[in-house]
């Protein structure tokens, strides 16, 4: 039998402690991205919900690109990017969102989105939502109309899926 999601991420993700602050444990899933079977079964499992649903993939900078690039050859999609301020050349959306302390800003090319095109978000983590949330108004202000969010692992307690309400979040592990 195959083995499970969860038990993937048990084996493959390296804890680290005190990452990145003191008392804070860090599941760092570059081990799972290096991983050929990992990451097929990652990158398979956070959009195989949404088959269908979606005409292109979007990516958040940095993680989240690894997830979408994959996603998106593997479903014959594009895949679009978001990115922090300032590494779009052309005419950007920009949205600023809540970090812990200050705020941050991501960015959308205007045109890189189809008017109508249905677009499924990854990540590799949801946490507090400020940057999955920050993705969708800028989908929407492009156009688009958000399909739903993937990402690989979900922080409890923080807020992020109901900050995303009403949309579709598919999580593999919640941690
Ligand atoms: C991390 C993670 C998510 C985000 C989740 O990215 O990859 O994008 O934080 O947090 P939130 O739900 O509270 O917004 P980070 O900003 O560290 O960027 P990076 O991937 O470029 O390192």
């Amino acid at each position: 039998a195959e083995e499970p999601i969860t038990d993937l991420l048990d084996r493959l993700a390296a804890v680290v402690p005190d990452y990145p602050s003191p008392g804070i444990s860090f599941k760092d899933l570059t081990p799972v991205f290096a991983d050929a079977a990992g990451l097929k079964r990652i990158v398979d499992e956070v959009i195989a919900p949404f088959a269908g649903e979606y005409d292109v993939i979007a990516g958040l900078e940095a993680r989240g690109f690894v997830l979408a690039a994959a996603g998106a050859y593997a479903a014959g999609t594009g895949m679009v990017t978001l990115r922090k301020k300032g590494k779009l050349p052309r005419e950007v959306h920009a949205e600023e969102y809540l970090l812990e302390y200050g705020t941050a800003t991501l960015e959308l090319h205007q045109d890189d989105i189809a008017p109508g095109s249905r677009v499924l978000i990854l990540d590799d983590v949801l946490a507090t939502g400020g940057t999955v949330g920050a993705a969708v108004r800028l989908i929407e202000r492009a156009g688009g109309v958000v399909a739903g969010v993937g990402v690989i692992l979900e922080l409890d307690g923080l807020g992020g899926r109901s900050r995303l309400a009403p949309h579709r979040v598919h999580t593999l592990q919640r941690v």
